[in-house]
């Protein structure tokens, strides 16, 4: 009996097929049988009468949810049945007869939930979450692949710390001492510009930050790209370009997906160039209107992005912010030497910062001060330092979290369910 998979079944109605998967879910009424097959490439409903099952019906009747089994029947079309198509059953093999499944049709709480986390992959919503994830990753990396970029895998063992020096997770590194776990690809990206002009990367990035917020996770995906030969103007389009790129492809793309979630998507459909842009100045002004005090020079936190993202239907970025509180290399403001030439993208909905950017400084004599006031060990970031040394060029970046991003467009309320495994401050199991 030629084997398929449910995904395949539009090729094969009226045919007899095999099928294997678990049962996701099941009822009956007196002599048929309705079980729902999951095999990974989707949903099935397979009928089974006793007529035909004979003496195993009693067994399959009662299979407890998640048993793994293998089902012959007939494929028909079904406009009722789940998927479309359903399986008139001519046989059933159980592989394994499942524990009684801890995941049931009752509320959970999150807590129960991510314990299980192993199992709780299994339900349609976390499918779905896992389907629209890829399908982002994979749009992240066809805009890239398109407009010229190179792959450049940058490493997780650094010497050198990119963002903040108070959140590294550090590793004993043989005889060599203290290493970190990457807080960002970005400076060995610069790097490579030289060699590829455009590049970038898409890997785990880790932050030991003591936050138990929604938007927060201690190890979390980023794709960053850097380019040669670019200003800040220039980036920011970019970002433009590259965020409703992948929006809309991956909105189209998993239409059913977002369905399932009830995801509105018309907000998202709104995506596209030119975002709005207002100054880090301009968003305390923002702030203080809406009744929410910040003083200028304080850095803008979940309460304060929510409230900012809220005011808007599109994305927007906030640039200038005071480069007291950004990162060592970005590059001073030619007008405002208080400020960096840099901006956060904001998603709407009340998403908040879902992109970090800015031109890097390029201007040898003020990067070292500024490693000086960060107190950068000199001897570590030699290397970075040449990179102003040997054919120098204005040049800019960003940097897009995925789990962020993937919680905006599933329009979900806590990044935990947008990774497999969510890391975060009390959590590294399973
Ligand atoms: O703003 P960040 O820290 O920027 C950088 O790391 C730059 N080096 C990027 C670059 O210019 N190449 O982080 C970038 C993005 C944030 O906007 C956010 O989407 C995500 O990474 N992010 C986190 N996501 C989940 N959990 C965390 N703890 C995150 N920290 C940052
Ligand atoms: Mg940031």
């Amino acid at each position: 009996m030629p084997e398929c998979t449910i995904s395949e079944f539009p090729a094969h109605v009226g045919e007899l097929v095999t099928i294997r998967g678990w049962v996701q879910n099941r009822r009956s009424s007196g002599k048929i049988s309705f079980l729902i097959i999951r095999d990974g490439s989707g949903i099935c409903q397979a009928v089974i009468t006793r007529d035909v099952a004979g003496e195993p019906y009693q067994e399959i009747k009662k299979l407890p949810l998640e048993s793994s089994v293998i089902v012959s029947g007939v494929v028909i079309m079904e406009d009722r049945a789940p998927g479309g198509y359903e399986m008139q059953v001519k046989g059933v093999e159980i592989v394994s007869k499942a524990d009684e499944f801890p995941i049931g049709k009752k509320e959970h709480g999150p807590d129960f939930l991510l314990s299980h986390r192993h199992l709780w992959l299994r339900s349609p919503r976390q499918i779905a979450i896992l389907r629209i994830r890829d399908t982002l990753v994979r749009h992240v990396r066809a805009y890239f692949a398109n407009k010229g970029f190179t792959l450049v895998d940058t490493p997780i063992f650094t010497t050198t710390y990119g963002e903040d020096s108070t959140n590294l997770f550090s590793v004993e590194y043989f005889d060599l001492g203290k290493t970190y776990l990457t807080q960002t690809g970005q400076l060995y990206l610069e790097a490579a510009i030289f060699a590829l002009g455009r590049v970038y990367c898409l890997g785990p990035t880790f932050r030991a930050e003591k936050s138990k917020t929604r938007r927060h996770l201690t190890e979390f995906w980023m794709a960053e790209a850097e380019m040669a030969f670019c200003d800040h103007e220039k980036n920011l389009e970019i970002q433009e370009d590259f965020v409703s790129y992948v929006v809309q492809n991956t909105i189209a793309d998993r239409e059913n997906e977002l369905r399932l979630l009830e995801r509105d998507t018309e907000q998202l459909k709104k995506v596209r160039p030119p975002f709005y842009r207002i100054s880090y100045d301009d968003a305390i002004e923002l702030l203080r209107k809406k009744g929410h005090e910040t003083a200028w020079g304080e850095d803008l936190g979940g309460d304060e992005e929510t409230l900012i993202s809220n005011t808007f239907d599109k994305p927007v970025f906030i640039e200038n912010y005071p480069r007291k509180i950004k990162a060592f290399y970005m590059k001073q403001h030619p007008e405002r030497k208080d400020c960096a030439l840099c901006a956060d993208l904001l998603a709407p909905e009340g998403y908040g910062e879902i992109i970090g950017g800015s031109q890097r400084e390029d201007d040898i004599g003020v990067l070292l001060k500024s490693m000086q006031e960060h107190a950068l060990d000199p001897a570590r970031y030699a290397w970075y330092v040449d990179l102003r040394k040997y054919g120098s060029v204005p040049h800019s970046g960003f940097g897009l979290g995925i789990e962020r991003t993937l919680s905006w467009i599933c329009g979900l309320h806590h990044v935990r369910e947008t990774i497999p495994f969510p890391r975060m401050l009390y959590r590294a199991y399973p």
